[in-house]
């Protein structure tokens, strides 16, 4: 038996910053925004959107009464929740309004949270075939102003329906992952911003992928060879370009050149919208299946995730007969084109009004009525 993705969504605030005026505010040569990191927008929370928000406006695309019933488990991704305590798993199953006889859970390890979750998922349906699970991977990527880590910022949310048979993509039973205490990357109890040692992180994702890739190779007796296109964890999208390139040697002329082709293609969301920290390897999957034309059915999709802390999995996935049917690139791109340019002044208030300091006064910075949350009247900070 098969078991894979079904189906996948993304959701990203309406609001956005771009990083010319960014870097022009910071007095930084936006050369090194747009080409040194790979980033050109960043998308911006209002601050009565939250990772639950996110999460609903995601899997709404998905779920609906034929599928909702099906449903046991719900995992939830995150590494910017809402509670210590609860799960913000239990808020989205409230908001989809599905039954009440199935799991809820939340994960976290960082950035690789997502995955663990979708590997999860895929062995829950393993045992239950008739059954599918809900994974959502939600963050908002959030470094503070002025900061180093300010231009990858981003946030977004990604659903998906893992079943049995599914429609998009068969996860293979191919994964090698790995563990190893790193302190690059974290964010205590009490802070709304992550600590970062940025060039550590890079250099342990850079490691841990070659690592993997070894692995990977001898375990499943793969070359490069086996590869139609990589999708990468994406902080900044030069981050993809930096991994490949210690390994594309490995690959003949044509191949390097398809590689590089497919790796833009899977750049090209996160470019626009920043790190999702959960959802972005899966952001990066999406914008690839949405940007080239050329992959098939059968062809091999292999992922690499990674979470600062530290922790990375390298698995593939087989694209199946009508995967392109259930990827509508025209209206992701539409509705990126459609988002409100902020200027920085803009950015930096919505920013500091998402901080848990300013719930005191719940002001709110900006009112848009496309948002899930205001048909429940929830705000960040002031729920249920
Ligand atoms: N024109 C073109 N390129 C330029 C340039 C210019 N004018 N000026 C600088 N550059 C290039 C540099 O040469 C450099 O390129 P290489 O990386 O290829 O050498 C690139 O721009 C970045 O320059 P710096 O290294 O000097 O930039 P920085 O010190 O400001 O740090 C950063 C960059 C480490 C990514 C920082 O933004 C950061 O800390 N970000 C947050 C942490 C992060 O994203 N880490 C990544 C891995 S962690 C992870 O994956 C988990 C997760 O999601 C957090």
């Amino acid at each position: 038996m098969q078991v894979g993705i079904d189906q996948i969504a993304f959701y990203t605030p309406d609001y956005v910053l771009n990083l010319t005026d960014l870097a022009q505010a910071r007095e930084i040569d936006p050369d090194k925004f747009k080409i040194g990191i790979g980033q050109d927008w960043q998308a911006v929370v209002p601050n009565y959107e939250d990772v639950v928000t996110m999460a609903v406006n995601a899997s709404r695309k998905i779920i609906d009464a034929d599928n909702s019933h099906q449903i046991d488990e719900v995992i939830f991704a995150t590494e910017s929740g809402i509670d210590n305590s609860k799960s913000a798993a239990i808020y989205l199953k409230k908001l989809l309004e599905l039954p009440d006889y199935l799991r809820t859970i939340e994960v976290k390890q960082a950035c690789y949270g997502g995955t663990y979750a979708l590997m999860s998922a895929r062995d829950y349906v393993m045992l239950h075939p008739d059954r599918k699970v809900l994974v959502v991977a939600a963050d908002i990527a959030r470094y503070g102003l002025n900061t180093a880590g300010e231009v990858t910022q981003g946030a977004g949310a990604i659903a998906m329906l893992v079943s049995a048979d599914p429609q998009l993509a068969v996860i293979n039973n191919d994964s090698v992952f790995m563990s190893r205490e790193v302190t690059d990357f974290w964010r205590p109890l009490d802070s709304d911003t992550a600590l970062v040692d940025g060039h550590l992180s890079t250099e342990i994702y850079l490691t841990m992928f070659v690592e993997l890739w070894q692995k990977y190779c001898q375990k499943n007796k793969q070359t490069i060879a086996d590869v139609s296109a990589f999708a990468f964890h994406l902080p900044y999208t030069k981050m993809g370009k930096k991994a490949l390139n210690q390994i594309i040697d490995q690959a003949s002329v044509d191949q390097q050149e398809s590689l590089t082709k497919r790796l833009l293609a899977s750049q090209q969301y996160s470019r626009q919208v920043g790190n999702l920290y959960t959802g972005s390897v899966y952001l990066s999957l999406l914008s690839l299946l949405a940007h080239d034309d050329s992959l098939q059915a059968g062809d091999q999709v292999n992922l690499f995730s990674f979470g600062s802390g530290a922790e990375a999995e390298l698995f593939s996935l087989t694209l199946q007969p009508d995967y392109q049917d259930l990827i509508n690139a025209t209206v992701l791109d539409y509705q990126l084109a459609q988002r409100q340019r902020l200027s920085v002044v803009e950015y930096e208030k919505m920013f500091k009004s998402q901080l848990y300091d300013s719930h005191q006064d719940q002001e709110t910075t900006a009112l848009d009525d496309r948002t899930i949350c205001q048909f429940y009247g929830w705000r960040a900070g002031q729920r249920l």
